[in-house]
């Protein structure tokens, strides 16, 4: 742990960066990552109904094709942490880059389903390392005062990106005469769904040239004229650099890179703080918010809600998801994390009760009645609101900003690691439990929305103000 009292204060807590414009440039071309996070993870359900038909597989083979890129996720977001730490976030932010644009060009033109689905755990490990990557750069180069705010740009990116990927796949579709496979100069609908996407990651690439390596990176790799440097285009400008430097030095100290070894604690396997970052991060899936992105268009087809208005209602929770997201950014440091983390949390539980209530009605002639579907779509986009104006943004400043120095890359990777693992069990597992009771499988969601809420009051610590360098 580290003594910040030895150390002199950091200042400037409350003064705007000099260069605020700059700071945001930095933090959104960093957020690319978040975008492409987004657009990848949800780009894949316009052409899922296309790929079963060109390949002629079974709803269980073409799952695990979709399912089998967030276990990519989780490897890319276990290993991004030391490869950040040996050759630079930067660095990092290129690798991901150039593997989200091979997998979209792999994807796009794969040979059969097994090609197809080795492009995708590319790029899912592409996304797994975003995930990592955005938030610890982000937090690592935002003044303490802004990091909430700043922190927020990446799930601002994730869903923006998810919102673009459903109008994209809507437009190819349109140019296609609403045909996923039908042809647009040579190629498939469906190819160009996967294959445009060589856009933004390029975009990322080029990005990432744009703006400066981690002041904390550079100082753990004796570049100190050169953190000085970059501290002095992202902070106010009364913060003392000297200081600045010394602290985040002091901080440092004797650390060596970090290992999933420095994560052992001495009972339970880990140290209780990354239990917290694992905790946070599963309960942020275990309320199945994915089911909500990833099957929208499924989940109202079932309760009879037509093809058209189902698209319809998948933009419509994304444009919530923004709203929401909007909320939370204003919202992150002035009330701060566990507060906001809380009113989610009963927001998504009351909405998630709704959703099962509504689900439990029996179906006539294969719709669900008008109260009961109207409910269950006005309990869905709340449920969306809630989830964007905390657990979404939270989590992710949360696991940027929590862990103390010495542990932070590996402790963001074992959590966004159990994020993925998590996002994967509840992915793979919907059509099943649909299958067995749509309403029964609601009430689980809303038993993991109530659970959250005791899990924050007593584990989470506030970390809204503090500097990086005071989390430990
Ligand atoms: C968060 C979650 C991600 C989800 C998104 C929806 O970023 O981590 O899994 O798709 O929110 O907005």
């Amino acid at each position: 742990m580290t003594d910040t009292a030895q150390v002199p204060p950091s200042g400037g807590r409350a003064a705007p960066p000099e260069h605020l414009s700059h700071v945001i440039f930095i933090t959104a071309a960093a957020a690319m990552g978040g975008f492409l996070f987004g657009y990848d993870s949800s780009v894949i359900n316009g052409a899922v109904e296309a790929i079963r038909s060109r390949y002629d597989i079974g709803s269980a083979a073409l799952a695990q094709v979709i399912a089998i890129a967030l276990i990519g996720c989780a490897i890319g977001a276990a290993t991004a942490g030391r490869i950040a730490d040996r050759i630079g976030r930067i660095r990092c932010m290129r690798i991901s880059a150039a593997l989200f644009t091979v997998s979209a060009v792999g994807s796009a033109l794969p040979f059969d389903i097994y090609d197809l689905a080795v492009w995708r755990i590319i790029g899912g490990f592409a996304i797994g390392m975003a995930s990592v990557i955005g938030p610890a750069y982000i937090a690592e180069v935002s003044p303490a005062a802004y990091r909430g705010r700043l922190g927020s740009f990446q799930q601002a990116a994730i869903v923006i990106g998810i919102a673009i990927s459903q109008l994209v796949n809507f437009g190819i579709l349109q140019l296609a005469n609403g045909d996923q496979r039908g042809k647009l100069l040579g190629l498939e609908a469906w190819q160009w769904m996967l294959g445009v996407m060589v856009v933004p990651a390029l975009l990322y690439g080029l990005l990432s040239f744009a703006i400066p390596e981690s002041p904390r990176y550079l100082l753990s790799v004796g570049k100190v004229d050169r953190a000085r440097e970059v501290l002095a285009e992202v902070e106010s400008k009364d913060v003392d650099l000297d200081a600045r430097v010394a602290e985040i030095e002091h901080a440092m100290r004797r650390e060596h890179k970090s290992t999933f070894k420095d994560l052992k604690g001495s009972r339970f396997y880990f140290l209780p703080i990354v239990w917290v970052g694992i905790g946070l991060s599963m309960f942020q899936q275990l309320v199945g918010i994915n089911v909500a992105f990833y099957y929208s268009a499924t989940l109202w087809q079932s309760v009879g809600i037509n093809p058209s208005s189902s698209f319809f209602y998948s933009f419509t929770t994304s444009i919530v998801n923004i709203i929401g997201t909007v909320i939370a950014m204003v919202l992150v440091d002035k009330v701060g994390r566990k507060p906001l983390a809380l009113v989610g949390s009963s927001g998504m539980a009351i909405a998630l009760a709704f959703e099962a209530w509504a689900f439990s009605a029996p179906l006539v002639n294969g719709k669900l009645p008008s109260t009961e579907g109207t409910v269950a779509l006005v309990a869905a986009h709340v449920f969306v609101l809630f989830f964007a104006l905390s657990w979404g943004v939270i989590v992710w400043v949360f696991l940027g900003e929590m862990f103390p120095n010495k542990i932070r890359a590996a402790a963001l990777g074992v959590a966004a690691s159990a994020q993925w693992i998590a996002n994967w069990v509840i992915t793979a597992s919907f059509p099943s439990l649909a299958e067995w009771n749509l309403s029964g499988t609601y009430i689980i969601y809303t038993f993991f929305a109530v659970l959250s809420i005791p899990f924050v009051l007593l584990f989470v610590k506030e970390t809204k103000g503090k500097t990086l360098e005071e989390m430990g």
